[in-house]
């Protein structure tokens, strides 16, 4: 028995800031963000609306997809680096708003990893048959740790949230393989004290090894080869990174996701919120083999390979 994922939603602020917005506030162009992140714009949440209102309006959608309610979820999981408040945990906010009163709570910091691995964390749980359904939220709110007066790190993020109802799905489909990684000797060049920092050049060579990498291992672990893979949906952190991955899978440019030029960087809710978006346009069909992929802050990764539908 697989676990799979049986509904998705997500939510984006409706205010867009733009790459000529950003030409206007500091010394960046257009042509240089497109041309090394493929970002064309991203959204900004207001004063108001914090992490906890982000993940709540994606779950909502994510349960009514599902169709399950609220107090059939065993356990809920936050994966953020962005709480609204160190605790309590944006999750027990979320089981409270939502009426979730059977469910557990606890927040994941896996950076834009943390998706990954709130989803392999759940698998564990519906596939040991502890819980039904787990509810796995991707949520970020990176403006308000972005350092605005550096040009390098501020045209880069974005906010939002995607979610999924994870739970068992028919023999055959699901989460096939997965594979989940750290190397804290590489945790100085990504991290939090205060506002964000970030060493580019750093980051994104570890990027381009290990995100390739890791679809190749959860490819070869799900006993499969690249040429049987329909679909990759990589974290959305530079479209070079992305490109490079593809590349390395030999997929052809229609086969992976490509949310970054609307969103920008939005860390954990990158993967959720891009999967929303291709089912949406009808780009992953049932019984395709669709790979996962991302990394992040820690250093961190997460990889999984799945046969897509209930
Ligand atoms: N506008 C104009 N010029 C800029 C900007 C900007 N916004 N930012 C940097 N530059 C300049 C630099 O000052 C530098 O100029 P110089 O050569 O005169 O010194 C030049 O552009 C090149 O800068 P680099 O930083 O060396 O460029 P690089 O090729 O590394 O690209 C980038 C920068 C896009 C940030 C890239 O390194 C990258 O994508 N890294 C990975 C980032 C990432 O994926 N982070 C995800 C993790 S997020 C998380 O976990 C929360």
């Amino acid at each position: 028995m697989n676990a799979g994922l049986l509904g998705v939603g997500k939510y984006v602020p409706s205010h867009i800031l733009t790459n000529q917005d950003l030409e206007n506030r500091m010394d960046t162009s257009d042509e240089w963000i497109r041309t090394m992140t493929g970002i064309e714009e991203r959204r900004i949440a207001d004063e108001e609306t914090d992490t906890s209102h982000m993940a709540h309006d994606a779950a909502v959608e994510a349960i009514k997809d599902a169709g399950i309610k609220p107090e059939e979820i065993g356990l809920i999981i936050v994966a953020t680096v962005t709480p609204d408040r160190p605790f309590p945990s944006v999750s027990s906010m979320l089981q409270y708003q939502l009426g979730a009163v059977n469910a557990a709570a606890m927040d994941v910091s896996a950076a834009c990893a943390g998706f990954m691995y709130g989803i392999v964390t759940a698998k564990q749980f519906v596939e040991s048959g502890t819980y039904d359904y787990v509810l796995v939220v991707g949520v970020e709110k990176l403006s308000k740790i972005t350092d605005w007066e550096d040009r390098n790190t501020a045209v880069l993020f974005g906010d939002g949230a995607g979610a999924t109802v994870v739970g068992k799905v028919s023999e055959g489909r699901g989460i096939l393989s997965f594979e989940l990684g750290a190397d804290g000797s590489g945790g100085k060049h990504l991290y939090q004290d205060d506002k964000l920092k970030m060493n580019g050049r750093e980051v994104f060579k570890f990027a381009v090894r290990q995100m390739g990498q890791t679809a190749l291992n959860v490819i070869e672990k799900a006993g499969l080869a690249k040429e049987d893979v329909d679909y990759l949906i990589p974290h959305q952190a530079n479209i070079r990174i992305m490109e490079a991955s593809r590349e390395r899978l030999g997929l052809p440019v229609e086969k992976m996701s490509k949310t970054i030029h609307k969103y920008g960087n939005t860390s954990s809710a990158s993967i959720p919120i891009s999967l929303v978006d291709d089912l949406a346009d009808g780009k992953i069909k049932d019984d395709d083999i669709v790979v996962f992929v991302g990394f992040g802050g820690g250093l961190v990764w997460g990889g999984l390979c799945m046969r897509w539908g209930k």
